[in-house]
């Protein structure tokens, strides 16, 4: 029979306390055995709907790293241990807690500029359209081009801060949004014209740090300014977010600029108490490595997927996100970049669940859904780096037709 001290203080050492514990994410502390007890029945519930840990990609697609996913063994014993009435069992050698050592120094520290408080309750409108996610400004003063490899995000407000995405601005349309708003930032999501927020990736819940594989980076371009679109979810009483990104920049000569290829929809209509399945494709002009994901949508989309045909015929699963949640959200490297030829044919798919069905509809009383962005409403973002270099300037001019072609008539 499974013990605390046998199996389940180590289950729940690799996969809970990264985020309850002191200064984490989650609303309550599952480290000592009483805390762990006082909730066991909580827990096996969570467990067993797969709702606990949380992560969105299925098993379906690449591999991705820093998966959370208990493996059915696990989440037997934990099923087990609960139903025998949680029993402590004997310590056996104590384990040396593993101790993670960064040998990064930052190169770049970028604060918010002031404070914002994030409000106490959401209120009606709260997790409708953008009213959930508000946009800071932080100018980065660079007078050169930088190249950057990683990145740690840092907050006070764990249990306030859930997806936070990236870009970097050239053109100043940040400033002006937010020069028109009371306090730091807007409300708007942080896209500039074609460009997502998310072109330079993002960090999500229990996953604060971005480290891409050697020979990748992202490009900040002279004089940017990064724009931070915070997602968050109120806590019950004011915080204030003055937020920090520490960045690191690579040193090897050898390496490639990601670029962001959008799979997305960009005019969404779904009546009422309806469910659409809506498909976009494309194909690859060039040969990339891709690197790895960001999705976008909120939480009226119930599932995504990419699919890759490759040009013999071949196809494979790239992402498959079987029940989205926004909250959850984060970029997704993998474990291996995955090369893919030119010739490559990309099919996004979603799930818009305009239904009470769907928990996480944020737009109850249900209603026509009707949203457009250039961007895409619903999309997910390839981080990609063309894998011959002299093709990286094809590679944007192709992208750029893309996106405009797809708010022409069709
Ligand atoms: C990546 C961070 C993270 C990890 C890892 C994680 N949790 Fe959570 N957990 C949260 C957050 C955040 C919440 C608050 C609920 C929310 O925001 O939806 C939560 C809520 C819960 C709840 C309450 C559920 C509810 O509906 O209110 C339980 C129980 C729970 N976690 C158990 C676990 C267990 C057991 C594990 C390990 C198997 C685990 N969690 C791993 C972040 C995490």
């Amino acid at each position: 029979m499974p013990t605390w001290h046998g199996d389940i203080h180590t289950i729940i050492r690799a996969h809970c306390t990264e985020c309850h514990a002191e200064n984490g994410p989650g609303p309550f502390k599952l480290e000592t055995y009483e805390e762990v007890r006082a909730r066991a029945g909580f827990i096996k519930a969570v467990v067993q709907e797969g709702i606990m840990p949380p992560w969105l990609p299925g098993p379906a697609g690449l591999s991705i790293q820093g998966h959370r996913g208990l493996s059915q063994a696990e989440i037997e014993l934990i099923k087990a241990w609960v139903s025998n009435g949680s029993p402590l069992g004997k310590p056996g050698a104590v384990l040396d807690e593993i101790v993670e050592t960064t040998s990064r120094t930052a190169d770049l520290q970028l604060k918010m500029l002031a404070p914002w408080p994030v409000p106490a309750e959401g209120g009606g409108t709260w997790g409708r359209v953008v009213r959930d996610k508000r946009t800071f400004v932080v100018p980065v003063n660079n007078n050169q081009s930088l190249r950057i490899q990683g990145y740690a995000y840092e907050t006070n407000s764990p249990t306030v801060v859930h997806a936070v995405t990236f870009l970097a601005d050239t053109t100043g349309s940040g400033r002006y949004l937010d020069a028109r708003e009371n306090g730091p930032g807007y409300y708007m999501a942080g896209d500039v014209r074609d460009t997502p927020s998310g072109d330079i990736g993002g960090v999500g819940v229990g996953a604060r740090e971005l480290v891409l594989p050697d020979g990748f980076h992202w490009e900040i371009p002279k004089e940017s300014d990064l724009l931070m679109q915070v997602q968050y979810r109120p806590s019950g009483k004011i915080e204030f977010l003055h937020d920090r990104l520490h960045a690191w920049t690579t040193r090897l000569n050898e390496s490639r600029p990601l670029r962001t290829l959008l799979s997305m929809i960009w005019r969404v209509d779904v009546p009422a108490g309806e469910t659409a399945h809506l498909q976009d494709s494309w194909t690859l002009p060039v040969a990339v490595d891709l690197v790895g994901f960001t999705p976008r949508a909120n939480g009226i989309v119930s599932s995504m997927n990419l699919n890759a045909t490759l040009p013999d015929g071949d196809t494979q699963v790239l992402l498959d996100v079987p029940r989205y949640d926004p909250h959850w959200g984060q970029t997704w490297l993998l474990d291996n970049p995955r090369h893919l030829p030119a010739g490559t044919r990309l099919t996004g798919s979603w799930v818009v669940s305009n239904t009470e069905s769907n928990p996480r509809n944020p737009f109850m009383p249900l209603d026509r859904y009707v949203a457009a962005r250039r961007t895409g409403v619903l999309g997910i973002l390839m981080h990609v780096a063309a894998v011959n270099p002299d093709e990286d300037a094809s590679l944007l001019l192709w992208r750029q037709e893309m996106l405009q072609s797809r708010q022409r008539p069709q």
